[in-house]
């Protein structure tokens, strides 16, 4: 059944009736990786694979929530004590509270949603579950007075204070500012955005889901932007944007060995972005693919975030002559992207789902990617 038919009778046969639908997206990180908390840029776009919700005032103080995927119900209030204790929950309410926070309006309603952005596997299903909330949180009670980019800021204040990550703010940028066939370079110091027409005829974006799950929630994640905080503060300056591999060098022998290769990927990774960037620019695909492999090579050996399973993936698409791979998102499992020439898909399909299915017993997920609308309405309660 449809993702919107399912929502439908689900919610006509909890609450009677019908409520407006809003959607927010999953996204992809064409590159700059764990560059977002650094104040440095990051290339990401919203992609075809969204959470979607049915949502209608119900005049109570009380949130009622379904989540179809995970087949559980909650119910809380909207003061700080009411925190539910189901995870997937603490979502929805810490959005409500952010944007209480801010001197928003929220009063009770009633939802259902379910989504097809694979969970765990680095597309931000989170993301787009809080983006998704805040969209129609803005749209329902606050006639949409709260800024596109607040409602961002809104997702990754909620991971921070209800959730337990410590993230930048990419991932809700992406899944609320997501234009169909553009990425966008997100400068994460001022916060100036650009949008990429990223449409290249030769080349598809593939995606191949090692299944591996990733819960960045005390995980490593927070870890590594203490480290980054470490070093930035020991050279005197207020993010690693600002640092130079000459900065680094010199305080080398302060900092523990952990915390200069963290420093030195973050302070490469900047520059490859922009490097991407400008390639991208003179459609230059060899050189954006060859900068995604040195980011994998960064992110597995010196910012140390990925897995036996994503390493053998990526050496299996450099072994397939594959123009560009690596691990996408937080790491610690999930996806690599790969820019693939369109006559060698087949191929590299083909070898990935055999090889890896020959080594660890499973087929890894494929997904083809399309560059799609970030969060949005997708019809009124009236049907
Ligand atoms: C996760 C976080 C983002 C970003 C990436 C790594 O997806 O939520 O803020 O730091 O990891 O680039």
């Amino acid at each position: 059944m449809e993702l919107q038919e399912k929502i439908d009778k689900t919610f006509e046969e909890r609450f009677g009736g019908h409520g407006a639908v809003y959607a927010s997206a999953g996204r992809i990180n064409l590159i700059g990786e764990h560059t977002d908390y650094n104040g440095g840029f990051v290339f990401p776009g919203a992609i075809d694979k969204v959470i979607m919700a049915e949502i209608r005032p119900n005049e109570t103080d009380k949130v009622r929530v379904f989540s179809i995927d995970i087949n559980d119900y909650a119910e809380f209030g909207l003061n700080e004590e009411d925190a539910p204790e189901a995870s997937w929950a603490r979502y929805i309410f810490g959005v409500a509270r952010e944007v209480l926070k801010r001197g928003g309006v929220v009063k009770g309603f009633d939802a259902v949603f379910a989504g097809n952005v694979p969970l765990g596997a680095g597309l931000s299903s989170s993301a787009a579950l809080e983006s998704c909330f805040a969209f129609a949180i803005n749209d329902m009670f606050n006639d949409n007075t709260i800024d596109k980019f607040e409602l961002a800021r809104i997702g990754q204040s909620t991971e921070h204070n209800y959730c337990g990550v410590n993230c930048g703010i990419m991932d809700q940028f992406a899944s609320v500012m997501g234009q169909k066939g553009k990425l966008m370079r997100l400068d994460c110091r001022s916060m100036e955005f650009e949008y990429f027409p990223f449409e290249p005829k030769d080349y598809e974006l593939v995606l191949v889901d090692s299944r591996v799950k990733h819960e960045l929630a005390d995980s490593p994640y927070n870890k590594r932007r203490q480290s980054c905080e470490r070093v930035a503060k020991r050279l005197g300056i207020e993010t690693l944007r600002d640092a130079t591999m000459e900065m680094l060098e010199a305080v080398k022998t302060d900092i523990t060995a952990e915390d200069y290769f963290r420093a030195k990927f973050v302070i490469e990774e900047k520059d490859r972005v922009l490097a991407v960037c400008d390639a991208l620019n003179a459609g230059d695909y060899e050189t954006v693919g060859r900068k995604m492999y040195e980011t994998h090579r960064g992110l597995s050996k010196d910012y140390e975030v990925s897995c036996e399973e994503l390493d053998f993936l990526n050496d299996l698409a450099r072994e397939c002559g594959v123009t560009g791979s690596r691990i996408m998102g937080g790491g610690f499992g999930g996806c690599t992207i790969n820019l693939v020439k369109k006559e060698l898909l087949p191929h590299f399909l083909e070898e990935v789902r055999a090889r890896f299915n020959d080594k660890y017993g499973h087929e890894p997920q494929i997904y083809e990617v399309i560059i799609s609308d970030g969060a949005r309405k997708v019809c009124d309660a009236a049907r």
